[in-house]
């Protein structure tokens, strides 16, 4: 689907599958005993949360909250906006947020903080990709999908400019779909 338009396919559906599903299991052992809260950053992580979620065996509560810094381009702003807040109240549970990649750190480490403010009883991050390369905060996240190098990605879940969030893979967009659109 769409595949002309990737450089490369970095994961396939199959390997994000089977990663996925360990994360599942890690969490579980993690949080045994616990019913965390977790909380998902619309809308990138919608889709890496639902298959998540489905296989943590935990009674656990979901919530969503959503942030932009991106616009439509691929170069963060550096600003973060809160445009969706939660519908839970976080102080003293224990608060996993989700999202989809963790890149400059700029959108995460407003959230956790904004966040560790209204007194969750721990707060952990659990993202799909993780592009170290590009970090300018000093954040990390407790669950990693993936480490992947400074290129732009889309797929499950990933956009750009709201297209190929629903590939079932995770690819490296040809530079040339964006410089074609955004001189
Ligand atoms: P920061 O830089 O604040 O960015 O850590 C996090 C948000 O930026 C988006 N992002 C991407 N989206 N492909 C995308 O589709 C990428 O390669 C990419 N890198 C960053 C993403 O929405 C994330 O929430
Ligand atoms: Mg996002």
């Amino acid at each position: 689907m769409m595949e002309q338009d990737m450089e490369q396919i970095l994961f396939t559906q199959a390997q994000v599958a089977g990663r996925i599903r360990e994360m599942a299991r890690e969490i579980t052992r993690d949080y045994a005993g616990k019913a965390p809260l977790v909380v998902g950053i619309l809308r990138g992580s919608f889709i890496f949360m639902a298959d998540l979620v489905r296989q943590v065996e935990l009674p656990l509560c979901l919530d969503f909250m959503s942030a932009s810094s991106y616009g439509a381009g691929t170069v963060s702003s550096g600003k973060v906006n809160i445009r969706l807040d939660l519908q839970e109240d976080i102080a003293g549970r224990d608060v996993l947020l989700v999202e989809d990649i963790l890149d400059t750190g700029n959108t995460l480490s407003k959230l956790v903080a904004e966040l560790q403010a209204r007194g969750p009883a721990s707060l952990k991050l659990c993202v799909l990709l993780d592009k170290p390369d590009r970090r300018t905060k000093p954040i990390q996240a407790d669950y990693v999908g993936f480490t992947i190098p400074d290129a732009f990605v889309v797929g499950c879940g990933l956009d750009y400019d709201q297209r190929y969030r629903n590939l079932p893979y995770i690819g490296i967009l040809k530079p040339s779909v964006y410089e074609s659109e955004n001189p």
